[in-house]
């Protein structure tokens, strides 16, 4: 536990250093650590504050005021389904019912327990045209079916297990999308 927790730290330090532990860049040092813990633990935030000699109440107000900033663990596969007028129109919450019943998740409970994937709801991406949109860790699959979104799921889960490489998995997601 000792060592998890010193190796949590190292990699903060890492991130600090690479900004010159400069407190004006707060927020590309907040981005770092989220992309690196995929959100932003409280622990390393006040860490984070005294290092930049910044009130922890300072680095919290910077976090929650941004939405982009997560102080919740998400899961290693964030999966953000549009649930705007057009996508909801042309049945983007079968696909929301589809993804939920795969991996066993509902609209209170958003991350898988192996936290592998996160699903979330999110208002217009403003591609209303390819609607039902999804996007998949930053890469916009449009036109999606809940087919079609269990496919790249279960892609993703062949690459976990070891099945597939990435970049085969990555051909077969451009054939689904
Ligand atoms: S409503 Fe989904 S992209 Fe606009």
């Amino acid at each position: 536990m000792a060592e998890t927790t010193s190796r949590k730290f190292t990699r903060v330090m890492g991130i600090l250093e690479e900004n010159n532990h400069d407190p004006a860049r707060l927020i590309p040092i907040l981005q770092q650590v989220q992309e690196d813990y995929r959100y932003l633990p409280e622990d390393v935030m006040t860490f984070i504050a005294t290092s930049l000699d910044l009130p922890p109440s300072h680095v919290f107000g910077v976090a929650t005021f941004y939405a982009h900033f997560t102080l919740i663990p998400k899961g290693k596969h964030i999966i953000r389904l549009c649930d705007g007028t057009a996508c909801h129109v042309r049945g983007s919450e079968h696909i929301l019912n589809a993804l939920h019943q795969k991996l066993k998740l509902s609209s209170a409970k958003h991350t898988t327990d192996d936290m592998l994937f996160t699903v979330e709801c999110v208002s217009c991406l403003g591609a209303c045209g390819l609607a039902p949109v999804m996007v998949l860790d930053e890469k916009v699959h449009s036109k999606m079916t809940p087919e079609n979104a269990i496919n790249l799921i279960d892609k993703i889960l062949e690459v976990e297990s070891g099945g597939v490489t990435s970049a085969e998995n990555e051909k077969k997601e451009e054939a689904v999308a």
